[in-house]
C-alpha cells in the first residue's frame, strides 16, 4: 500500500471528553492533502498539521462551487482496532460526484491508502464510547484562480477528521420531519445524485424552515411533480408499508447511500420484501391514515439508522409506530452497528481494518 510522506504536528490538541461530543465541531492533529495540476494530473500527496488553507480569492471554488465530498467512519472495535466500513465505496462514490462536477477522478487505491494512513495515524482519536466514531470528510475544491465558469485546472484533495457522537440530538429516539412542498433539493439531470456542496446550499433554507417549526430535517419531494418523496435532509429514507420496506428509487436526483445501500442488503438476507421504486407523499399518508405504514426510518454515515416518529405535511400529520422506534428499524440499527463497530460477526466482508 502507498505511504505518503508526515509533517507532525508540533503540539497536540486535548482530546474532547466523548460523552460530549457534537457532530463536525472537533478535528484532529492532522489532514491530508494532495494536489492537482492539469498536465501533470494528482501528485504530492501527504499528511500535514490540520490547519488553514490558504486560497486567492479568486479560487473557482468560492464562485462556483465545482467541488465535491464524502463522508465515511472509523470505529473502535473491542479488541482495540480500528476499523472502516466499506471505504471503497465512498471512494467509487466521488469518483462518480466528480464525473459529473468535471473533476479529474482520484486514483481510487491512492485514495483509500491516504484514508487508511491517516486514520492510523490519528487512531487516538478514535473514541471507544458506544456510538462514538471518527468521522472521515474526504473532498475536492477547485483551486485555479479564475472568474471564468470552466472546469478548473487545478485542485486539492483533502481529508479531515472528527470525533463524533450521534448526528442528531435525538440520538436513536425518532425525529420529526416535515415534507417540503415549495423547494426543491435537485432535479434529473442535476446534481441530486452527487455528494457536491449545492445540493446542501440549497437545502438551507426549508431546512432551517423546518427546524423552526420543530422539525429536525426536511422531507423533499421531487423537482418536477413535487410528489415523489425523495430523500430527508442528510439521509436516505425508508418505509416499512404493509410488511414491506420501501425506498425511493435512484433516478438520479437521489443520492445513492452507502447506508442506504447496506439495510437493502441486510433486509434481502432476512427475506424482507424490498421495493425500490416511485413513491408519493399521498400514498405514504394514505398509508398511514390505514394504518399500514409500521415503520419509517432515515439512513446515512452520519445519522446510521434514525427512525422517523412523526411526519408533518402541509396541514397534515402523522404519528409512525406511537412515536417510537419499530422492531425492524432497531434490528437494523443493532445489526449495522454490530458490524461497524466489531461486535458482530461480518458475514458480507464490509468491515476493512486500518492497521
Ligand atoms: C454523511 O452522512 O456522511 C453526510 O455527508 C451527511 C451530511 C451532510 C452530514
Amino acid at each position: 500500500m502507498r505511504e505518503y510522506p508526515v509533517q507532525y504536528a508540533a503540539v497536540r490538541k486535548p482530546k474532547p471528553d466523548p460523552s460530549t461530543l457534537v457532530f463536525g465541531k472537533t478535528f484532529t492533529d492532522h489532514m491530508f492533502l494532495m494536489d492537482y495540476t492539469a498536465g501533470q494530473g494528482w501528485h504530492d500527496g501527504r499528511i500535514v498539521p490540520y490547519a488553514p488553507l490558504s486560497l486567492d480569492p479568486s479560487a473557482m471554488v468560492f464562485h462556483y462551487a465545482q467541488e465535491v465530498f464524502e463522508g465515511l467512519k472509523a470505529y473502535r472495535n473491542p479488541q482495540g482496532g480500528v476499523q472502516l466500513f466499506r471505504p471503497m465505496e465512498n471512494v467509487k462514490r466521488i469518483n462518480a460526484s466528480c464525473a459529473r462536477m468535471c473533476i479529474p477522478p482520484l486514483p481510487e487505491e491512492d485514495a483509500l491508502a491516504a484514508i487508511r494512513q491517516l486514520v492510523g495515524l490519528e487512531r487516538d482519536w478514535v473514541p471507544d464510547q458506544p456510538g462514538t466514531s471518527l468521522y472521515i470528510r474526504p473532498f475536492i475544491i477547485a483551486t485555479t484562480p479564475s472568474l471564468g465558469v470552466h472546469a478548473a485546472h487545478n485542485y486539492i484533495f483533502c481529508i479531515i477528521c472528527c470525533p463524533v457522537g450521534a448526528y442528531y440530538a435525538e440520538g436513536i429516539n425518532p425525529v420529526r420531519i416535515y415534507v417540503e412542498s415549495e423547494d426543491v433539493r435537485a432535479v434529473r439531470g442535476g446534481t441530486g445524485y452527487t455528494k457536491c456542496g449545492g445540493n446542501y446550499a440549497a437545502s438551507i433554507r426549508a431546512g432551517e424552515r423546518a427546524e423552526a417549526a420543530g422539525y429536525a430535517q426536511v422531507l423533499w419531494l421531487d423537482g418536477v411533480h413535487r410528489k415523489y418523496i425523495e430523500e430527508v435532509g442528510s439521509m436516505n429514507v425508508l418505509f416499512k408499508v404493509d410488511g414491506a420496506v420501501i425506498t425511493p428509487a435512484l433516478t438520479g436526483s437521489v443520492l445513492p447511500g452507502i447506508t442506504r445501500k447496506s439495510c437493502l442488503e441486510l433486509l434481502k438476507s432476512w427475506d424482507v420484501p424490498v421495493e425500490e421504486r416511485l413513491i408519493t407523499a399521498e400514498e405514504l399518508f394514505a398509508a398511514a391514515g390505514a394504518g399500514k405504514l409500521e415503520e419509517a426510518f432515515g439512513s446515512g454515515t452520519a445519522a446510521v439508522v434514525s427512525p422517523i416518529g412523526e411526519m408533518g405535511w402541509e396541514d397534515r400529520h402523522v404519528v409512525v409506530n406511537g412515536g417510537k422506534i419499530g422492531p425492524l428499524t432497531q434490528k437494523l440499527y443493532d445489526t449495522l452497528t454490530g458490524i461497524q463497530w466489531g461486535t458482530q460477526p461480518d458475514p458480507f466482508g464490509w468491515v476493512v481494518p486500518v492497521d
